[in-house]
């Protein structure tokens, strides 16, 4: 179902750190060790940030981190800010509203303007898929997708990874139950590379016109029965139903996806008493889940975004490493 190829520019010498990509398009073709050397360091990131809350690093002193988003945000750009500042380094969130582009500035033209300007990452969230993919041939800033149509959205899942291993102690055998509109979602895509390279045991519920049975060409189980998929799951995650891309048009109607895929109090019942529920946000209140669950002891929501930040602090840090080795390959002319 991959709609294209997910990862950067030409593997680098990893310098040790187990990571050598100078751009972050995707996961699909991640490693399952670079997978790890990210969730190492967003583990060490995130024992600082509890017990040193206020320090700042010097990792990306002189550096200069855009955020270039043409679709909403309210999870990734903020924790990409967040993390970016933390490390000592230099944000600005471009505002795609008050910019040229209303002008009819291209895409290409307004990257190449940003990098101009000094911007070493472009961090950024666009409806086309693949549009990072592009922007790669045409900038030498890092790249990072921040989601690109229904494609990619690869810091989401790493760090739904950190919150799995942190929960479960790892990912490897763990059952996930992914549900509800994996058709329009770059977060179930992203979501089921990374988890199932982890090695954990993946099936996808949901209509069959919102999760149709080509997904399990990428390794997953697909059921339509919304009860067998969570009763031996130890994770539930639940997928927005997204109906800026029309998604309600695949379905009878909200109330009846309800009914027969949202999660509420008494069908928690049906997993098993440990198991967790996870979702990425932003959520249909009452559609997808209830506020019960989402507020239960059993949800993981808040913690996801928390772990959003360790994460992209991880990313930045391992690609400003890689660029940095490949300056100075180059420099050295090898
Ligand atoms: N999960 C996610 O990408 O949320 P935002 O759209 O708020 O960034």
């Amino acid at each position: 179902m991959s709609q294209r190829s997910g990862i950067s520019s030409a593997p680098l010498a990893d310098g040790g750190d187990g990571f050598s990509h100078t751009h972050l398009l995707g996961v699909e073709d991640v490693s399952r060790e670079e997978i790890n050397a990210i969730l190492l360091l967003a583990e060490e990131y995130k024992r600082s940030l509890v017990s040193r809350p206020d320090e700042r690093l010097t990792t990306l002193r002189g550096r200069t981190v855009v955020n270039l988003f043409f679709e909403n945000s309210t999870r990734t750009r903020t924790s990409f800010e967040i993390a970016a500042r933390r490390l000592g380094g230099d944000v600005v969130n471009f505002d795609v509203a008050t910019s040229s582009i209303t002008k009819g500035e291209t895409l290409v033209d307004t990257a190449e303007t940003i990098e101009a300007l000094g911007a070493d990452f472009i961090v950024m969230r666009h409806p086309a898929s693949g549009s990072c993919e592009f922007l790669m041939q045409h900038v030498s800033a890092s790249l990072i997708n921040a989601g690109d149509g229904a494609h990619e959205h690869p810091t989401q899942a790493l760090l739904d990874a950190l919150t799995i291993r942190e929960a479960l102690g790892g990912v490897e055998g763990a059952r996930i139950s992914i549900i509800g509109d994996a058709l329009h979602s770059r977060v179930a895509r992203s979501v089921i590379w990374v988890l199932t390279r982890l090695g954990a045991r993946v099936t996808l519920s949901g209509p069959s016109t919102l999760v149709p049975i080509e997904f399990a060409s990428m390794g997953v189980e697909v059921s339509h029965d919304f009860r067998e998929s969570i009763e031996s799951a130890d994770v539930i995650y639940l997928l927005r139903i997204q109906t800026e891309r029309q998604a309600s048009n695949y379905l009878p109607s909200l109330g009846e996806y309800r009914m027969l895929f949202g999660m509420d109090s008494e069908r928690l019942l049906w997993t098993k008493p440990e198991a967790l529920v996870m979702h990425p946000g932003p959520v249909n209140r009452g559609v997808e889940v209830t506020r019960e669950v989402m507020e239960s002891p059993r949800s993981r929501i808040l913690g996801q975004v928390t772990n959003g930040v360790a994460v992209r602090m991880a990313v930045l840090t391992l690609l400003d490493r890689a660029r940095q080795r490949h300056a100075m390959e180059a420099s050295s002319g090898r």
